[in-house]
């Protein structure tokens, strides 16, 4: 296994931090229960938030018990259309990069269910649960559009985060009459909520016109100026806490109603507030994966090369907003096709909006491309492998410029032969093991892009030869903490435990959004740059110094290394960092970074994280019953900081990825609008007797381009192949081909 893999340290810009696989820095805290997670805060005084939501879909509130509710013993007060008072911006606008449209009681109408329709604030939790219960709504109920067919199709101005709606590439029809074998086929994926163990939840309190938060969020600085925005103060004047996440996938990064609620609630008591979702209440406000019908029609010459590769997928949104699964795009970056062809188009159903979730566009989109390819293998009667080996894109498909690094042919191969690959029969339902199941092997690529965000970073050394970095970073549960401290370490020429690592908090230099498997990236180069600035600067001091023993070495001339900074021809000519502030009479010295990437590269570059996986499944032949047996993934990612938390993310994908291809749906009633299995009883996600031994290997790769430290991103690449993986190998037990997700025993059965 990987855990042996040695990884370069004798690279130029790498320190001895990076590449260890240490253990989580704030697991300790975890595990003893003393990291506070936002609904842990009881500030004196304050009271309790419940949100009241609609259980209808569609229409309007008629009435709601207000007086039932106040006259119950402990409820303070009951916020509601009525008495609620206006925002200084628009809910119902989108503002910012990441804006979202939301209800925060805005009005009467019902546009989704689980939608927030009031706000019951109590001295206890129970009291406020007991209020909103006597609330009692009655509604205007108009009928509910719930599937894709039955609500409004329209052209999406753009899907995902801004990106296009469509693409074309070469010329489609003429790579379609030169197919001599085709592949035309539909999947379909289901909507999907991110679930994330702890649920959203907030403390409000005002003081004057200044505002603290404690809140789980994933993009704190960005989020800090999105609040009070919608108060009418300075972004100075809020103050935002979160330095543990229980969990976010996505849902953690945008705006919300029952946030913005919760702020409200604070200043009309003038009290501290305390708002925590129920699990069903998961369901509406805050976000989901939006579901997907995706066409994909393949045409391959009489070799099995590519010949059109043509994707567009149909993706549900609400109403009111416009967040578009960018699905089809996952057909861009991965195979050579002269033609490729990507449109996406969009429903309107009653439904909470839609949002970026755990590799958003990229994970349906590749469940579907990579089953479409394994039938298109099997039509040109090819192995799998070797058809994805016969259309390696040498260049970027899409744009057709150069990787700025691409090791996904050593994925493969290493992946494969981790699996035992070789000797797989090409037709179904060929193996079986003692007990009659029938054992399928599949496979998928996994590819995700390499963004970064703009972030900031801080450096101080201390004259005790320590260090405070900061930056308001969002560990989720991904370790951020761990590997951004390891890189700031080596930055600073410093060993890791000399390091004081501040995140989690907005008055902290931006670090970007936790999102877009970027922020290793993005944070990281930051704090690289910071620690970089300070060494700098210090040097400058000590070379200029007669009294020390590098004077006169030049910037140029003097390497930083455990607290040392040492003469490059003359490593007996060294001292201390704490020598040299102390010399000087300083008692800090501090650098400062962005986390940027040359514009050039970025511009000319394609840039992508690529990975393998393979699957084996056994399927009961009289039950149809699917277990996954074993599954690897080969993963090349750039530099790897922290192998252990790499390995970890990745782990945590591929089982997102079991997730997807075997159990998670959110179900609606057709007729009502509301979600039957908004729990986690119903709502299924896999169990530890889901997941089988699993391999995640890190195969090496050098990337002098993506940036400064060549790190690329691993929180998302591991769903992307493995949805494949999964449903190619189930085809291959069974002979049966599911065209939906997550695949289920009645659809295998005959
Ligand atoms: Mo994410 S969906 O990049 O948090």
């Amino acid at each position: 296994m990987s855990d042996s893999l040695a990884f370069p340290t004798s690279h130029a810009r790498m320190g001895s931090s990076s590449g260890q696989p240490l253990t989580r820095l704030d697991g300790h805290l975890k595990v003893t229960g003393t990291a506070t997670y936002a609904a842990d805060n009881h500030p004196q005084n304050m009271a309790h938030a419940v949100i009241a939501v609609s259980s209808i879909a569609r229409g309007r509130v008629t009435s709601l018990d207000v007086a039932a509710a106040m006259a119950h013993p402990g409820v303070i007060e009951v916020i509601t259309p009525a008495n609620c008072p206006p925002l200084a911006l628009d809910p119902d606008q989108k503002h910012g990069l990441f804006g979202f449209r939301f209800d925060a009681l805005q009005n009467d109408r019902v546009r989704y269910a689980k939608q927030p329709i009031a706000v019951v604030v109590a001295e206890t939790l129970e009291a406020a649960t007991e209020g909103a219960r006597l609330l009692a709504p009655t509604y205007d109920v108009e009928p509910a559009r719930m599937g894709f067919d039955d609500g409004e199709h329209y052209d999406p101005p753009a899907v995902g985060i801004g990106a296009p709606p469509s693409f074309a590439k070469g010329d489609l029809a003429a790579g379609h009459a030169a197919a001599t074998r085709s592949v035309d086929t539909t999947y379909e994926t289901p909507a999907q909520y991110h679930n994330a163990m702890e649920p959203h939840a907030m403390v409000a309190e005002w003081n004057g016109d200044h505002l603290t938060i404690d809140s789980p969020n994933q993009a704190i600085v960005m989020s800090r100026a999105l609040f009070a925005g919608y108060f009418g103060i300075p972004p100075e004047n809020v103050l935002l806490r979160s330095p543990f996440l229980g969990g976010g996938f996505g849902s953690k990064a945008i705006m919300n109603g029952p946030y913005i609620l919760t702020i409200l609630a604070a200043r009309m008591l003038q009290r501290p507030v305390k708002m925590v979702l129920s699990r069903d209440q998961m369901f509406g406000p805050v976000g989901h994966r939006g579901a997907t019908q995706q066409h994909l029609r393949l045409g391959m010459d009489a070799e099995g090369r590519l010949t059109a590769l043509e994707h567009n997928a149909v993706s549900t949104t609400s109403s009111f907003d416009d967040f578009i699964e960018p699905a089809a795009n996952a057909s861009h970056n991965i195979y050579a096709s002269p033609a490729i062809s990507t449109r996406h188009g969009a429903v309107r159903i009653d439904t909470g909006t839609p949002g970026p979730m755990r590799a958003p566009g990229e994970a349906s989109g590749s469940a579907a491309l990579e089953c479409a390819i394994d039938e298109a293998a099997l039509a040109c009667g090819l192995d799998p492998l070797e058809f994805r080996l016969l259309n390696y894109a040498e260049t970027d498909p899409a744009t057709g410029r150069p990787f700025s690094s691409k090791a996904l042919r050593e994925c493969y191969a290493e992946g494969a032969k981790a699996f035992g690959w070789a000797g797989r029969p090409l037709a179904p339902r060929q193996m079986q093991d003692d007990e009659g199941r029938l054992i399928g092997w599949g496979m998928g690529t996994a590819m995700f892009p390499c963004p970064m965000f703009p972030a900031s970073a801080r450096a101080t050394l201390r004259s005790d030869g320590t260090a405070l970095v900061e930056t308001a970073g969002a560990d989720m549960g991904q370790g951020a903490w761990t590997a951004l401290a390891q890189i700031a370490a080596d930055g600073l020429g410093l060993e890791v435990e000399r390091v004081e690592f501040r995140s989690g908090i907005s008055d902290l230099p931006d670090a970007g959004v936790a999102g877009g498997s970027g922020h290793t990236a993005s944070a990281g180069t930051a704090l690289h740059n910071a620690g970089t600035e300070a060494i700098a600067k210090l040097t400058e001091i000590a070379t200029a110094d007669p009294a020390s023993p590098l004077f006169g070495a030049g910037n140029a001339g003097v390497e930083a290394r455990n607290g040392r900074l040492y003469h490059r021809g003359d490593e007996t000519r060294s001292e201390s960092y704490a020598e040299i502030m102390a010399r000087a009479g300083m008692a800090s010295l501090e650098g400062n970074g962005t986390g940027t990437r040359d514009p050039k590269d970025a511009e000319e570059l394609a840039m992508y994280s690529h990975g393998a996986v393979f699957a084996e499944v056994k399927v009961d032949p009289d039950l149809c019953q699917v277990l996954v047996t074993r599954l690897v993934g080969a993963f090349a990612a750039g530099h790897v900081i922290n192998p252990r938390l790499a390995r970890s993310q990745l782990y945590g994908g591929m089982i997102w990825g079991v997730s997807f291809a075997l159990h998670e749906e959110a179900v609606h009633d057709r007729r009502s609008g509301r979600p039957l299995n908004a729990d986690l009883a119903g709502y299924h996600i896999p169990v530890h007797a889901d997941i089988p031994a699993m391999q995640a290997l890190l195969v090496e790769e050098d990337d002098p381009y993506v940036n400064v430290l060549g790190v690329k991103g691993v929180g998302e690449i591991g769903v992307t192949g493995t949805v494949g993986a999964i449903a190619n190998a189930i085809w291959h037990a069974t002979g049966i081909r599911s065209h939906r997700f997550p695949i289920r025993i009645e659809d295998l059965i005959g």
